[in-house]
């Protein structure tokens, strides 16, 4: 840090979060001052456009194009992150980190892929590059897996981590809107991006859901590591189905440790609908950690959002302000110590719906079942929701009990090629 009593802040993008980041250095700076117990000065902004029009409109003097004009001010101490995107950012990051800067970014793209390498360079050039906002966006959830539950082994990891589908998955359950529908809702309020796809495809959670999995486990999982199914396949009568047979439809990012392995995914699951994720709507995101000490603690907050996110930027500016992290570097991600390998998902275990459109006549479901059967798969429970004599097809959901996915992808293929089975129509996995 240059002085005892400033620190020097270069921002690098002023979008929606680098905005709300600059208002409130500007609007919050007394309070901020007293709990950093230094003033936090905002000395240097990075744009692609000098003449862009901004939500918090600044000096000229302090907007740059050139990177190098902040890395190379020996004024500013931190660099915050909030470009977007894993390029340049991610070079960017690394940069400021070569140049001796600690660093502070909401960018999960970035820290699900290179976070392990960046996080080493800043460990070898001891600064800290802290990740508060790149999940959960102001719900407080890495400086807990970092610090709060450091004493505790971490079993799992399941939650709600993207808001944009949770707030269409929502608007399905309660209101019988279809996907596309509830997707344009969510465009027109502003959540759910032109291109949405890195929501509804889930890529947006398994980022999440990587950096997450990588501080429970201490391993060094990157985005490619984890599974990920997004939304888009769902139909209003799931919803229905599910809710008639107890359950809630979610898209779950989830992490768990077990004997066996190390499993990361991201898809929707059928989740009961009495638990307290099922109870997460709207845009909110919620995170359970399972521990061994500390049981079950949940986190639940806004998980996007300028002002949420730029709360927890601010957290992590304070923090290294402070010198409260004890090591130089961080202690986000000790890759020596952890199991590296995830396990493929054809390994998974859990049980499972599959809703599918078959020919009305004697003998169809004997040969559904005998599939099941021959893989081993045991059947909970069979149900048969429409029949339409006059087409002579049926709807039926079957349940399965614990089955491998190896299994259930088998059964997929062989129902398939079964003259009786007119249509499978969705598989959902289901976690009591
Ligand atoms: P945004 O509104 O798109 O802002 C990004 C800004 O960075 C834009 O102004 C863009 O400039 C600028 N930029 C991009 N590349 C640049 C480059 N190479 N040089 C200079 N400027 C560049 O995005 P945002 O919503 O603020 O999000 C920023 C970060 O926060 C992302 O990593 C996001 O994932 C993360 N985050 C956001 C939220 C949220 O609620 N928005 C929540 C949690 C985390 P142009 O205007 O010229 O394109
Ligand atoms: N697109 C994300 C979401 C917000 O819908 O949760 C930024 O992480």
């Amino acid at each position: 840090v240059t002085d005892s009593k400033t620190i020097g802040i270069g921002l690098l993008g002023l979008g929606g979060v680098g905005s709300g980041v600059a208002r409130v250095l500007t609007e919050k700076g007394e309070q901020l001052t007293a709990t950093a117990g230094a003033k936090l000065v905002l000395r240097r902004v990075l744009v692609r456009d000098l003449t862009k029009e901004r939500d918090f409109p600044l000096p000229a003097n302090l907007l740059t194009t050139d990177l190098d004009d902040v890395l190379a001010d020996p004024s500013i101490d931190i660099l915050v992150e909030v470009l977007g995107g894993q390029t340049p950012a991610n070079e960017y990051i690394l940069r400021a980190v070569s140049a001796g800067k600690h660093v502070v970014t909401a960018n999960k793209d970035v820290m699900a892929r290179y976070g392990p390498a960046i996080l080493e360079a800043a460990a070898e050039q001891g600064v800290q590059v802290l990740y508060e906002a790149s999940v959960g966006g102001g719900t407080p959830i890495i400086g807990p897996l970092q610090r709060d539950l450091a004493a505790n082994e971490i079993i799992a990891v399941n939650g709600i981590v993207n808001g944009t589908t949770n707030y269409i998955l929502t608007r399905m359950a309660h209101d019988g809107v279809d996907f596309a529908e509830a997707l344009k809702e969510a465009q027109d309020l502003g959540y759910a991006e032109p291109d949405p796809t890195n929501d509804v495809e889930g890529i947006d959670a398994a980022y999440k859901l990587a950096v997450l999995a990588s501080l429970a486990f201490q391993a060094p999982i990157v985005d490619t590591d984890v599974y990920h199914e997004g939304i888009t396949s769902l139909t209003a009568r799931d919803f229905l189905y599910g809710r008639e047979l107890g359950y809630t439809i979610k898209l779950m990012a989830m992490a768990r440790r077990d004997d066996h392995g190390i499993e990361a995914r991201v898809h929707p699951v059928l989740i009961p609908v009495d638990t307290m994720i099922a109870k997460v709507d709207g845009v909110l995101n919620a995170v359970e950690v399972e521990t061994d000490l500390a049981g079950k603690v949940l986190f639940h907050g806004q998980g996007a959002g300028a002002m949420p996110t730029t709360s927890a930027i601010l957290a992590d500016v304070i923090t290294i302000t402070k010198g409260q992290m004890e090591r130089p570097g961080t202690t986000a991600v000790a890759p020596t110590t952890g199991e590296t390998s995830v396990k493929p998902m054809a390994d998974v275990e859990t049980k499972y719906y599959i809703r599918m459109n078959i020919a009305e006549r004697p003998g169809v479901l004997a040969q559904i079942t005998r599939v099941f059967g021959d893989l081993q798969i045991s059947i909970a429970s069979v149900i048969q929701k429409e029949i339409d004599f006059k087409a002579l097809r049926a709807e039926i959901v079957i349940v399965t009990n614990r089955a491998r996915e190896s299994s259930i992808q088998n059964a997929l293929q062989d129902l398939a090629a079964l003259e009786v089975v007119l249509e499978i129509g969705t598989m959902i996995r289901v976690e009591d």
